[in-house]
């Protein structure tokens, strides 16, 4: 494409000065591949932006969506409802965790985001608890790109000259490469970290506080999983100090950990959970909060008769198409058994494969947990003084493989249909582009 046709997108998080300089397009997509428009395939290791759970092109979702804006493109969801969309609540909730049987559909993570943090003050004042406002988030979070969700992120960049809430504290980074480097599944040390929610809690007194919201796993901050036991306690000093836990599971949910959320794979019930991306396979941009039947009910019996419970909602939430295209994707997802595959012996495949790169001397760390992992290359500042992942992650382009790069680190959260065979490919891919760079 020409410069001048390059000139008018500007694209989100992207160096767009360097992208024109040396554009990287993608054109099609297939499986576990994406096809550059001169015909070359790159292995999607992330999923799109770890949304493409079933792999690219699904007929089916295609089918569904197809089918759907015939029928009927468009319904307003204020004071109106598609059937659609009701089934796909109902769908949803099946695997939810227990007693999250209600949904508010978004258009993003950081819609669902800033809809929970809407709720969750909302179900405070309901219930007698105005001054319940504050959040407690956790630094490395990324919660998303709106001013709620961006006053909760724990990354700099991120919020730094953007505005944002002063009513948010930050729990500690849970990533601790020194007392747990190369661990497989979840780390055995670092639950303590959850005690700083009590030192906040003191400090800010829990009658200020509404909520703590958490990513289950880090994913874009890095991808790091919790200690052990670290989420149970989270849950206990919030049931202890009457304030609500929310999950971010925008990257977690829908099959990534090896269950349908995280929350379900680690026995922890939030109060409300955020989600999107995976939710329809990523093919139709939607949302959607999670929430306690008895959240939605206190708020429902303070709300005065006749209007609206909540004076909140989108135009696209719940857009019948983005439903149908869920209810196709949750048929694929349970043919093929693709919400619990990662606690298979593909996870364990998985698992082995990103381990195996431990005699890479440049390498400090792997992480692993279901179907997502993360590499930590030893910082390298007075060459990369961005951080050593991007240089890799171009490499990693040119020799046909999409990795995320954050700072120091590689993330890869794959298709959850990738095969053991492509997982090989990766694993050659990577080897080979960390060499290019690296040595
Ligand atoms: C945990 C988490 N929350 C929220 C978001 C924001 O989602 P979106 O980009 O759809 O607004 C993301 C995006 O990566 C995310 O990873």
């Amino acid at each position: 494409m020409s410069d001048v046709e390059l000139q008018n997108w500007w694209q989100p998080f992207t160096n767009v000065r360097g992208f024109r300089q040396n554009p990287r397009l993608i054109d099609r997509a297939e499986g576990c591949f994406l096809y550059t428009p001169d015909g070359r395939e790159i292995l999607d290791i992330t999923a799109g932006l770890w949304c493409a759970n079933l792999g690219h092109g699904r007929r089916e979702v295609a089918d569904a969506v197809h089918k759907q804006l015939i029928q009927m493109d468009f319904c307003p969801p204020f004071q109106f409802g598609s059937p659609v969309t009701f089934k796909f609540a109902q769908k949803l909730v099946e695997y939810a965790p227990e007693g999250l049987s209600r949904v508010f559909f978004t258009n993003s993570g950081s819609e669902s985001v800033d809809t929970a943090m809407k709720i969750a003050t909302h179900y405070q004042r309901a219930r007698g608890k105005a001054s319940k406002t504050r959040f407690i988030a956790r630094e490395r979070g990324y919660h998303g790109v709106n001013v709620g969700s961006t006053s909760l992120q724990g990354i700099a960049n991120n919020r730094k000259g953007f505005p944002t809430l002063d009513t948010v504290d930050f729990l500690p980074d849970m990533l601790d490469i020194p007392n747990s480097a190369f661990s497989r599944g979840l780390p055995e040390r670092g639950e303590d970290k959850a005690d700083v929610l009590e030192k906040i809690i003191a400090f800010r007194g829990a009658d200020n506080i509404c909520a703590v919201i958490v990513e289950p796993i880090v994913g874009a901050g890095g991808m790091v999983p919790p200690p052990k036991n670290y989420l149970k306690k989270l849950r206990q000093i919030c049931d202890q100090h009457d304030i609500l836990l929310i999950f971010d599971e925008v990257v977690t949910g829908f099959g990534r950990t090896g269950s349908a959320f995280a929350a379900v794979e680690f026995g922890v019930t939030p109060d409300l959970m955020t989600t999107a991306k995976a939710i329809n396979g990523g093919t139709v941009p939607m949302g959607g909060v999670f929430i306690k039947e008895e959240i939605q009910q206190t708020i429902f019996d303070a709300a005065a008769t006749g209007g609206p419970e909540i004076f909140h909602g989108n135009t696209y939430a719940g857009a019948p198409v983005a439903a149908a295209a869920g209810l196709a994707a949750f048929e694929i997802y349970e043919r093929e058994g693709l919400l619990t595959r990662a606690s298979g012996s593909i996870g364990d495949y998985w698992e082995n494969a990103l381990h195996s790169l431990r005699d890479i001397p440049h390498l400090i760390d792997i992480r692993n947990y279901g179907l997502l992992g993360a590499i930590t290359f030893a910082p390298n500042t007075s060459k990369y003084p961005t951080g050593v992942g991007v240089p890799v992650h171009n490499k990693c382009f040119e020799n046909g493989l999409l990795c995320r790069a954050v700072v120091d680190n590689m993330v890869m959260s794959p298709p959850l249909t990738i095969s053991e065979q492509e997982i090989d490919l990766f694993i050659e891919r990577l080897r080979k582009s960390i060499a290019d760079v690296l040595g």
